[in-house]
């Protein structure tokens, strides 16, 4: 039996630090509202004249790649999760493999928001075990500064978000590495988090950008109680999921990395799970919610901080936009 093992983790974030003092200057909020809802302290920001989803995706994968000791043209599939690639069309996926200096192996993309990576990896799992390909890059990265109201018409929505990349090396095993994968969608709540343009189901004269009168379709819409709500019951149950389905509980997690959406989702998780705060990886404080990035640089970090070895338990977990949910349960190798 073959298995698939991550192999090596990376991240990169732009440079440019958003505290929630710079916020307050330009919209109707403060840093006391912001820490209590959410547990953000800053996030970073791309600046346009630098940064590209494909390109810190890049810096990102050529990291993970030097970790797991595994060079670029040796890559032989890439599965980009993101909601803001850097055109509506093509995906950033052939971006990044351009970056990277490859020419035609696959590129897919997956859009499945906050859950992202999660499906992903899920995806890269599958094509590893059936043989397909021997090292699978892994990506999330996200641009969210620039879909953002910035006003206080949007502050609801804008002190949450920030950019960033993360990304992960996937090969073969012959011990087990990623254990299983549990995915969820319930497309009823689409409109409960999203945006909206540019759509297809525009008509066609309201697509000429001078009728455009409304332009709010192109900014994050979110409703921030009912996301709440959802997240806080779905990521219990496919943590749930994931421990059934290999006959494990609570304690047998050494290290719960949750979707960094709000620090108060991933404490009341914690609560339920009744886990230490050693066991739970938490850097929303400095980053924000990176959407599909979240949980690759969370483990990247983690990595880093020798918070993940060799055959610990690694749960993830995420909610977001669709609604879709996710979980995955691993088996660290060094
Ligand atoms: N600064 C100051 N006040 C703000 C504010 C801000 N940035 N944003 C909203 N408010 C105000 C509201 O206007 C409202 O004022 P009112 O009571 O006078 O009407 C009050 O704060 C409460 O707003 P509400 O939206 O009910 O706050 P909340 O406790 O639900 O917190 C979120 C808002 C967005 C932080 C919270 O709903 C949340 O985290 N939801 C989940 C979001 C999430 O995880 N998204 C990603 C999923 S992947």
């Amino acid at each position: 039996m073959t298995y698939s093992k991550i192999a090596g983790v990376g991240h990169h974030v732009p440079e440019t630090v958003i505290t929630n003092d710079y916020l307050s200057g330009i919209m109707d909020t403060n840093n006391e509202w912001i820490v209590e809802r959410t547990g953000i302290h800053e996030r970073r920001f791309i600046d346009p004249a630098r940064d590209t989803v494909a390109n810190m995706a890049a810096k990102a994968s050529r990291m993970a790649l030097e970790r797991a000791g595994v060079k670029a043209e040796d890559v032989d599939f890439i599965l980009f999760a993101t909601i803001t690639s850097d055109y509506y069309f093509p995906g950033s996926g052939v971006l990044l493999q351009r970056e990277l200096g490859l020419e035609s192996i696959p590129a897919m993309d997956i859009k499945n928001a906050c859950s992202g990576f999660i499906y992903a990896l899920s995806t890269a799992d599958q094509f590893i075990k059936t043989g397909m390909y021997k090292n699978v890059l892994v990506v999330g990265a996200e641009i969210q500064s620039t879909a953002l109201d910035l006003t206080t018409r949007g502050r609801g929505t804008a002190v949450i978000f920030g950019d960033g990349a993360g990304a992960a090396v996937l090969q073969p095993s012959e011990q087990p590495g990623v254990l299983s994968t549990h995915l969820h969608s319930d497309g009823r709540f689409a409109e409960e988090l999203y945006v909206k343009d540019p759509g297809s189901s525009r008509p066609h004269e309201e697509r000429q950008p001078e009728q455009i009168l409304d332009t709010s379709g192109f900014k994050v819409h979110m409703n921030g109680n009912l996301v709440f709500k959802h997240a806080v019951v779905r990521f219990m149950e496919v943590i749930k999921e994931a421990l059934d389905a290999n006959d494990m509980t609570r304690d047998d997690i050494d290290l719960l990395i949750p979707h960094q959406a709000n620090l108060r989702i991933s404490n009341y998780i914690q609560q339920k799970l009744g886990l230490p705060d050693e066991k739970v990886y938490n850097n929303i404080m400095r980053y924000g919610n990176t959407t599909a990035g979240s949980i690759p640089i969370a483990m990247s970090e983690a990595w880093e901080e020798g918070k993940l070895k060799n055959n610990d338990r690694l749960c993830l977990a995420a909610f977001g936009s669709g609604f879709t949910w996710a979980s995955a349960l691993i088996n660290w190798q060094e």
